[in-house]
């Protein structure tokens, strides 16, 4: 029997059949098993000789069970190590990447640049009221400049001022003064809204202000900070930019920022050319708004920018209509060098 089973064991093909022979003969009723059992009818006499030479029969066929069993996974993760290996001299498979919105690509650079120049970020809430919007960004009370802003109202409690969508990102400015100490150097990213619709107009996009605010901050640095940021983003060092006086009821005075530049395609090379494209909008902070902030304009002062980063993202990368911006097409990110 000992030797039956010692031979079936060490020609086990695989560790199915293996099993199937501990199975046969140390199973519930395997062969040794059911000569174990016989034990009880047997005399003492008997017993005494059968008991430990089946006791041992079964150590033994364990034994060279497991070591059969040992011997054969070892031998399947050899064979498995050799089938398996990985030929890394193979040119790899191509996977498809995705990569970040236009939007959020030019937010990220313009986070970038101005962390270099020591601009924290800041954000404010979408859904903004009189106060931060307006009434403390120096817009007089019924003023018509509330309507230029193709404001959304949303609908009004009794007694209160409707909520708006903010207009712009210039209440980051307000929060900003309000909640944190001067010397202040914050960009504030987000979306905007205004009731607008066409090529170059989509009631939802998004800005990036930015407020500097010291004890001596001049226009001197709103320039050179201005003309610093324009060289990184369009990549050249031959920025020429001028200041064309504007209005806005929360600096004084006021400029939108111009830049030299020509077409390549649909895209804008800035530095050369016979063009001038405004960019942003820009002045010092008005001291109504410090002062309605709770600074006291005879100490602090400083400077606000605010520019539209779809229409940055639109000059740079060449796309000559907002709206697919924002409607799902992967083809249209495809072909602007985005994918999905
Ligand atoms: N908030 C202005 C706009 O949306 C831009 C701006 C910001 C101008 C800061 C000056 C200073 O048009």
């Amino acid at each position: 029997l000992q030797s039956r089973y010692l031979q079936q064991i060490e020609a086990a093909p695989s560790l199915k059949e293996l099993d199937e022979i501990r199975v046969a003969a140390l199973g519930k009723k395997g062969e040794v098993s059911l000569k174990m059992r016989e034990l009880g009818q047997m005399t003492p006499d008997e017993r005494q000789v059968m008991g430990p030479a089946l006791n041992s029969l079964k150590d033994r066929l364990s034994t060279a069970i497991e070591a059969k069993k040992a011997a054969l996974e070892e031998a399947a993760l050899e064979q498995a190590l050799a089938s398996e290996r990985v030929d890394i001299s193979l040119p790899v498979r191509r996977e498809a990447k995705g990569s970040l919105h236009p939007v959020a690509q030019v937010m990220e650079e313009l986070a970038v640049i101005f962390a270099d120049m020591g601009f924290a970020v800041a954000e404010g809430p979408d859904v903004e009221d009189d106060f931060h919007n307006f009434t403390a960004l120096n817009f007089p009370p019924d003023h018509p400049a509330r309507d230029t802003h193709d404001t959304f109202f949303m609908q009004a409690k009794e007694g209160t001022l409707p909520k708006v969508l903010r207009t712009h990102t210039s209440p980051v400015q307000v929060r900003t003064m309000m909640s944190q100490k001067p010397p202040l150097r914050v960009i504030a990213p987000g979306r905007v809204y205004r009731c607008d619709w066409d090529q170059t107009h989509t009631p939802m996009f998004h800005q990036v202000e930015g407020l500097v605010i010291d004890k001596s901050t001049h226009m001197g640095h709103l320039k050179g900070c201005l003309v610093e940021f324009v060289a990184a983003f369009f990549e050249t060092d031959q920025v020429e930019a001028r200041f064309r006086p504007h209005h806005f009821p929360f600096t004084e005075p006021s400029a939108e920022m111009d830049v030299r530049y020509e077409r390549v395609g649909d895209a804008v090379k800035v530095g050369s050319g016979d063009k001038w494209m405004e960019i942003l909008g820009c002045g010092m902070v008005h001291p109504n708004v410090i002062r309605a902030c709770g600074l006291d304009p005879d100490e602090y002062q400083g400077f606000a920018f605010g520019m539209g980063v779809d229409r940055l993202a639109m000059l740079k990368y060449g796309m000559p209509d907002l709206r697919p911006f924002f409607e799902p097409d992967a083809r249209w990110l495809a072909h602007y060098g985005f994918s999905p």
